[in-house]
């Protein structure tokens, strides 16, 4: 099989790693990938936007898989454009109306009602209802949480304790500061508690439950600072044991495929899931229709299962007949940031000590650095973005292996390189 993975960041560097171990393989493609794909996979120019360009380059290069990573083609329609320009061919992630959960705040949240699948009470408002808005966030107890509909690379949510703050970000999103996508406003209460993400693979009617995942997303150690797409990743989640991963099976993963089926919506693909874990009860925080970052390279680390055999059955609407197997090793993720990220950066600085990731097909548990904000300059691997890579290693607990990444991370370096230092550490009083 010839499979293209669409994307260029860590999390698609992890696909690629764990879909080139696949015996079902004939050639991997990424579009546009990076130098860290470069060395499992063929790296092909194209912008994702354009959907006739992808087709060009999957007729010639006769593939017969598309992996979408990121949510925009999906939310733009790229299942829907090659269900009719060439419906032979594999497409991992949904059409417009599943992207929907992803795309559109409000869609996603009374889809949850209407399916009853425990989510924050909530209100959606545009600028003509702005004065209910205003009441609305007076009958709520702080801290405030107003998300824009629409997609805003994750920058779309605001959470303050101020009330007066919260009516002045309420009408900055009806006055554009998001575009488009903050014309309409969800606000909903505040849930406490603490998160992961739940990823599965479904074809419509089955599904998959891959590992789970916990994310750092803000830049500051012990979750202080700006949010980012991402500062690290643990698998296994500590309390997402199976008492409480059976809650979320019955209460949410069962009622989403049900929801989906029942309003005609056939989604092949991942969902991931946010959650919060209240008090042991799991409350949806929001849905993506894709892999979320750096959970992916923690996720697929622990998969010793063949992803592609997956990908493929969950294409053929035949994932019942297939069985995941993961590790009982941990695995955590670190990303090491160009200075200054999530804010102003400066790129094009020379990293030394990376290792050859052309070798790292045949490993179990070495450490493995995925590229996202990477490319090259005469010969040599200089950082390019925000996020520039991700060490994943794995250990006998998360412990273990937070060491590990740690130990890597030490042997490489670029100018300005920064990551956190404490992921893992909340979550040391609950292993005790
Ligand atoms: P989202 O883009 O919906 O994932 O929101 C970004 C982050 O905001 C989430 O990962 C949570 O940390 C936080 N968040 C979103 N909604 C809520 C909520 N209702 N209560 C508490 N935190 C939330
Ligand atoms: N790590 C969060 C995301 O990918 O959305």
């Amino acid at each position: 099989m010839n499979v293209l993975i669409l994307g260029s960041g860590g999390r698609e560097h992890a696909l690629a790693w764990k879909i080139s171990q696949s015996k079902e393989l004939d050639k991997l493609f990424c579009m546009s990938g990076n130098p860290g794909t470069a060395s499992i996979a063929t790296n092909l120019s194209g912008d994702t936007k354009y959907f006739a360009q992808i087709e060009t380059q999957i007729r010639s290069n006769n593939i017969n898989m598309l992996v979408v990573g990121p949510e925009v083609p999906l939310v733009d329609g790229i299942r829907d454009y090659f269900g009719a320009v060439m419906p032979e061919l594999m497409v991992i992630g949904p059409d417009k109306k599943g992207a929907a959960l992803e795309g559109s705040k409000d869609f996603a949240k009374e889809f949850m009602i209407r399916h009853n699948i425990p989510t924050a009470r909530y209100k959606s408002f545009t600028s003509d209802t702005i004065h209910d808005a205003y009441r609305f966030l007076g009958t709520l107890k702080p801290p405030y949480v107003l998300k824009a509909d629409g997609l805003a690379a994750g920058k779309g949510v605001v959470i303050t304790d101020d009330l007066k703050d919260a009516e002045r970000e309420l009408s900055e999103m009806f006055e554009g500061k998001f575009d488009d996508a903050g014309h309409k406003v969800v606000i909903e209460e505040f849930l406490s508690g603490i998160e992961l993400s739940v990823f599965i693979l479904t074809d419509g009617v089955h599904y998959m439950i891959l590992p789970e995942a916990k994310d750092y997303k803000r830049i500051g150690e012990h979750d202080t600072g700006l949010n980012t797409g991402g500062m690290g990743s643990v698998s296994p989640v500590p309390f997402a044991d199976k008492s409480f991963m059976g809650k979320v099976e019955e209460r949410i993963i069962k009622p989403t495929i049900a929801g989906l089926r029942s309003e005609g919506i056939d989604y092949c693909g991942f969902i991931f899931i946010g959650l919060m874990n209240c008090g042991g009860d799991p409350y949806v925080i929001e849905y993506n229709v894709r892999m979320g970052d750096p959970e992916t390279e923690s996720v697929m680390r622990r998969i010793d299962s063949d992803l592609l055999c997956h990908l493929a059955a969950a294409a053929k609407g035949e994932l019942d007949k297939e069985t995941i197997r993961i590790s009982s090793s941990s695995a955590v993720t670190v990303v090491a940031v160009s200075g200054g990220y999530p804010e102003h950066y400066i790129k094009g600085f020379q990293i030394s000590g990376l290792p050859d990731c052309s070798k790292y097909s045949d490993t179990k548990s070495l450490p493995v650095v995925f590229h996202a904000g990477t490319a090259m300059k005469d010969g040599k691997t200089v950082t390019s973005g925000g996020r520039v890579l991700a060490v994943t290693a794995m250990g006998d607990n998360i412990f273990e292996a937070g060491e590990s990444a740690y130990k890597a991370l030490s042997e490489i370096n670029f100018e300005n390189i920064y990551y956190r230092k404490d992921i893992t550490d909340d979550l040391k009083s609950l292993c005790k």
